[in-house]
């Protein structure tokens, strides 16, 4: 036994002086995520309840427990692709590592929990589901089985995971709006629409029925770095000048008003028993 577990460790060494040597980052190992298609849900309950989280995830507008805390025509997975799992159009593959974290928009250390519920008020324009209630189990009992296998590093500057969308390196202030209109005709309005209505083969870009301008993406530099790694649908090829005159272009026009009191539920509602009584 002993001579196996020295053998591992020699092992160890071995791989970890490669990883050292072979990267500049001594995180080389975080570009690999945990969780990969394969990946069997946990049994029993755990496994029904994750299973029940991606079904919001992909229809957060509709389905019964998470439609009465939308109030545009989104689902999460409009913008985390793939059911958060496509690796670069903000994944929530490992994501749950970087939690309890850091929040400057809060001025508070976060749950993954709270960030979930967060992104209700703003990117899908409704209220905050409870804490502890169904969809919020769920969701975020979903997005942590998307963590498996993964280290925990949680993160002391930011609520984002340890793939999260780069920023990009062009200044917000070079965005032509112009070269957006024409772009966003070309290369965007088959699927959204001319005015950012949506159609059935993508959801609305701007006006009532999208994210309101409390969410990232009605900034135009975190819009651009995502359209960058996430539009066109399928083949995301756009310049940085161009993703940022298309940003800026989407971003002219209105979209509803965030006022944190009107996303709030009431405050016997804003946090829940997470048990069943007895
Ligand atoms: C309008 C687009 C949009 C919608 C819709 C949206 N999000 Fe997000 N969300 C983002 C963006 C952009 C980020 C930042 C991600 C990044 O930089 O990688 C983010 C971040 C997050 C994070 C933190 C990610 C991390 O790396 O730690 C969580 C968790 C999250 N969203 C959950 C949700 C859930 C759950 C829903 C649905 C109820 C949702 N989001 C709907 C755009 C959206
Ligand atoms: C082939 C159709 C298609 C094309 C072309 C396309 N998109 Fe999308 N887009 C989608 C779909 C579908 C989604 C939602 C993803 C999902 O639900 O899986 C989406 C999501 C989005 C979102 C986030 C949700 C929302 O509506 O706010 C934005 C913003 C967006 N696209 C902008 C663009 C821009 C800008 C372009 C052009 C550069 C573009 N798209 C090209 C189909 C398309």
């Amino acid at each position: 036994m002993r001579r196996i577990h020295l053998a591992n460790s020699i092992l160890a060494g071995v791989v970890l002086v490669f990883v050292a040597t072979s990267s500049h980052s001594v995180f080389a190992e975080e570009t690999v995520p945990g969780w990969s298609p394969s990946t069997a849900l946990p049994p029993g309950e755990l496994g029904k309840v994750v299973a029940l989280g991606q079904e919001i995830v992909e229809n957060t507008n509709e389905h019964p427990l998470s439609q009465p805390y939308v109030n545009n025509a989104l689902t999460c997975s409009s913008c985390h692709l793939e059911a958060g799992t496509d690796p670069k159009a903000a994944t929530f593959l490992d994501i749950a590592s970087a939690y309890p974290a850091w929040s400057p928009r809060e001025n508070r250390v976060i749950t993954l929990e709270d960030r979930v519920l967060n992104c209700f008020m703003r990117s899908m324009n409704g209220v905050r589901p409870p804490h502890g209630s169904k969809v919020s189990v769920a969701v975020t009992a979903y997005i942590t089985w998307l963590s498996s296998g993964s280290r925990l590093r949680m993160n002391p500057d930011k609520p984002l995971g340890p793939h999260h969308v780069p920023s990009l390196q062009i200044d917000p202030q070079q965005a032509d709006l112009q070269r957006g209109s024409d772009l966003y005709a070309q290369r965007c309005a088959d699927c959204h629409g001319e005015s950012g209505q949506g159609s059935d083969e993508g959801p609305p870009t701007w006006g009532p029925r999208s994210f309101n301008d409390g969410a990232g993406l009605s900034r135009n530099d975190k819009l651009a770095a995502w359209l960058k790694v996430a539009m066109p649908l399928g083949d995301p090829d756009l310049s940085e000048q161009e993703a940022l005159d298309i940003a800026a272009y989407i971003n002219s026009h209105e979209r509803p008003k965030f006022v944190l009191e009107e996303h709030l539920p009431g405050a016997e509602k804003l946090g829940e028993y997470n048990a069943e009584s007895r």
